[in-house]
């Protein structure tokens, strides 16, 4: 069975990536060398822990390991304060010490969540990364950035928090739900835009067998290529003060549209970065100099992958009205002296952040992008 690894280059807090099959099998060994003790507490959903939930027990015994399996409701909800709040109380009624590695099992919901409750554990203790999900494999799971919700909006309240290691078992991603499946391939169109347009050419040739059940080997291609790019964007910039910030390509717009749709399965998160991303070419093409062939390419490749791509494939169950998706995006992390930062692309593959953007510009085009 081949097993990729890839770095994430941060100095002294530099962890692997490992992609492959069996990853959750061979849990026990792999984690075994970063224990202090044989044991750890395992942070799952009911979802994965009824999926994949007895591979990752078989494979942490293997190893002698006693693990604790905290289980807890699955869905974005999750990421709030209050689940905070009733996790960190169950860790350190578990008695766990800065020293030991809290397992994370899950989606983007459950990393996002323990790697945050890890970060103020105790003032931080050490985690590792199990993702179960595309999103999390190519993306949530890698680079350390730990939140929850807050009522204002998304990822409000966190931290940055680098795991010490990722197993990224592209076998998990059998049971998942092929709707979620799709979700997390937006994150992947994401790194061909963003500044690999080959491998955007490549995803365009191969996105079937990648979505279908598929080619193994193809799917560990496709999750290693994420992982490189994100892993040299995050070693170059691990705190977000420049390049980092062309990862949320599409997620000004795409938070917003999450916000409007109160973060529920209305409309999940990659979804809501698919339609991100389509208006964010739209608005690159109306900017200048990007091409209209371009953003046309990019939201028929969405279209193919099964993803929504502009604001009429969103289900009609709400009004989205410019002003309110103005307001929402106001609060991104990334507003400046109340100016906009988005990120925009020169071409498929050619992104750029473009700072200062004028406020009006952007409710004018959405005036014209609800009005479809
Ligand atoms: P998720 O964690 O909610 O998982 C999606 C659904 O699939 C859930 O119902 C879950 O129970 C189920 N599931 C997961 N793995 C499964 C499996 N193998 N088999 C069967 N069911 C399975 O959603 P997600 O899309 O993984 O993550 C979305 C979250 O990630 C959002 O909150 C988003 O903000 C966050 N995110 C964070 C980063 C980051 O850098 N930290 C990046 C991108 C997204
Ligand atoms: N998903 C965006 C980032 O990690 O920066």
């Amino acid at each position: 069975m081949t097993t990729e690894t890839v770095t994430v280059p941060l100095g002294s807090r530099a962890y692997d990536i490992h992609i492959g099959e069996g990853l959750l099998e061979r849990a026990g060994p792999l984690l075994a060398p970063l224990l202090p003790r044989l044991r750890t507490v395992v942070v799952t959903d009911e979802n994965v822990f009824a999926a994949q939930g007895a591979r990752l027990a078989a494979g942490l015994a293997s190893a002698n390991i006693d693990a604790e399996f905290i289980t807890l409701p699955a869905g974005e909800p999750t990421k709030s304060f209050s689940e905070l709040e009733g996790l960190i109380g169950r860790l350190l009624d578990l008695g766990v010490e800065r020293n030991d590695l809290v397992i994370a099992f899950g989606g983007g919901v459950i990393g996002d969540l323990t790697g945050f409750a890890c970060a103020i554990l105790r003032r931080g203790c050490r985690f590792a990364q199990i993702p179960t999900t595309l999103l999390a494999q190519t993306d949530s799971a890698v680079g350390g950035k730990t939140a929850v919700n807050a009522q204002q909006g998304k990822n409000l309240i966190g931290a940055f928090h680098q795991p010490s290691i990722v197993l990224a078992d592209i076998t998990a991603l059998e049971t998942l739900p092929i709707r979620e499946l799709r979700a997390g391939y937006a994150e992947v169109i994401k790194y061909g835009l963003i500044a690999d347009r080959s491998f955007f050419e490549w995803l365009e040739a191969n996105s079937e067998q990648l979505l279908s059940k598929g080619d193994a080997n193809k799917r560990i291609y496709a999750v290693k290529k994420s992982c490189i790019a994100k892993a040299a964007i995050v070693g170059a910039d691990e705190r977000e003060q420049g390049a980092r910030a062309l990862l949320n390509l599409g997620h000004t717009f795409g938070h917003a549209l999450e916000a409007t749709f109160g973060f529920s399965d209305a409309l999940l998160h990659g979804e809501a970065v698919a339609v991100g991303i389509a208006l964010a070419f739209d608005f690159s093409v109306r900017q200048g100099p990007c091409k209209a062939e371009d953003a046309a390419r990019v939201r028929a490749h969405l279209k193919k992958s099964g993803l929504p791509a502009g604001i009429s494939d969103l289900p009609s169950s709400k009004t989205l009205t410019p002003d309110a998706l103005m307001e929402l995006m106001m609060q991104d992390k990334k507003v400046e002296n109340g100016k906009l930062t988005l990120i925009l692309a020169d071409a498929i593959g050619e992104a750029m952040i473009a700072k200062r953007v004028d406020v009006s510009d952007v409710t004018d085009f959405l005036k014209d992008a609800t009005a479809r």
